[in-house]
């Protein structure tokens, strides 16, 4: 793997939660992730994925250990730095979207473009458009963000991680409230976002079918990487 082409390194992270007792969550979790690399995360409840993705996405700072972004290590990087590398370089999609429902869906997609600020309304409006495009739901853009489905508000959640263009997107089991048909969707944008747009995914899954058509599966238990 030449080095340069790494999105994401982990370096021996460990994590404790100190409430009410001192638990170990995380031991020594090493990873990388190649630029359009498509990768899954696995593993029983409980055993520290979403922790791990936290700290991945730079909203959790308290571990022990490195994260590099694009070969930038984050540790000691200042919290104005981290909002910027997370703006700049990260997209996050979630089970439950958070959508905010007092919006449309164009101006959901809209809205960390406009908040990074590199790009004019027009410009950020004219890529959202071109996402939901690309997703099959521009005849949804309109609309209010609780007048779609299940299905299209995740995709309108895809398409706002996209809409910086980050480097990686990461997912905290995105299909995991959509059915099989809706899930397939979603698992097809992931795959060309990697393999077309070279963007890397690191996608926690309890959905073993999917696991099993990603590039890479990283399996997890009790806190560690399974080696
Ligand atoms: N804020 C917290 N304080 C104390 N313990 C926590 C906290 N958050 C998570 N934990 C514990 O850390 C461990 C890992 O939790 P985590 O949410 O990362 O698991 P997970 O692998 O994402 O599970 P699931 O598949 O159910 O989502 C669990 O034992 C959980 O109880
Ligand atoms: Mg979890």
């Amino acid at each position: 793997m030449n080095t340069s082409e790494l999105v994401l390194e982990v370096e021996k992270v460990n994590k404790s939660f100190h409430d009410p007792v001192t638990i170990q969550v995380l031991k020594d979790v090493d990873m990388q992730v190649a630029r359009g690399e498509f990768v899954s995360i696995t593993g029983k409840s409980g055993c520290g994925k979403s922790t791990l993705l936290y700290i991945l996405s730079t909203m959790d700072t308290d571990y022990e250990g490195e994260l590099k972004i694009d070969g930038e290590p984050t540790r000691k990087a200042s919290r104005t730095r981290l909002a910027r590398i997370r703006n700049e370089k990260i997209g996050f999609v979630f089970q439950f979207h958070y959508l905010l429902t007092e919006f449309s869906v164009l101006h959901n997609v809209m809205l960390p473009g406009l908040k990074l600020g590199l790009k004019s309304r027009e410009e950020v409006e004219h890529r959202a458009m071109v996402l939901l495009g690309d997703l099959g739901i521009a005849d949804q853009a309109l609309k209010g963000a609780n007048q779609i489905s299940g299905g299209q508000k995740q995709r309108v959640a895809i398409a706002r991680s996209m809409i910086n263009d980050p480097l990686i997107i990461m997912g905290d089991e995105p299909t995991g409230n959509l059915d099989s048909r809706n899930s397939g969707i979603v698992f097809d944008i992931f795959r060309k976002i990697a393999d077309e747009h070279k963007r890397s995914l690191l996608i926690v899954t309890h959905d073993q079918d999917f696991a099993a058509r990603t590039d890479r599966i990283i399996e997890m238990d009790d806190g560690r990487v399974v080696p």
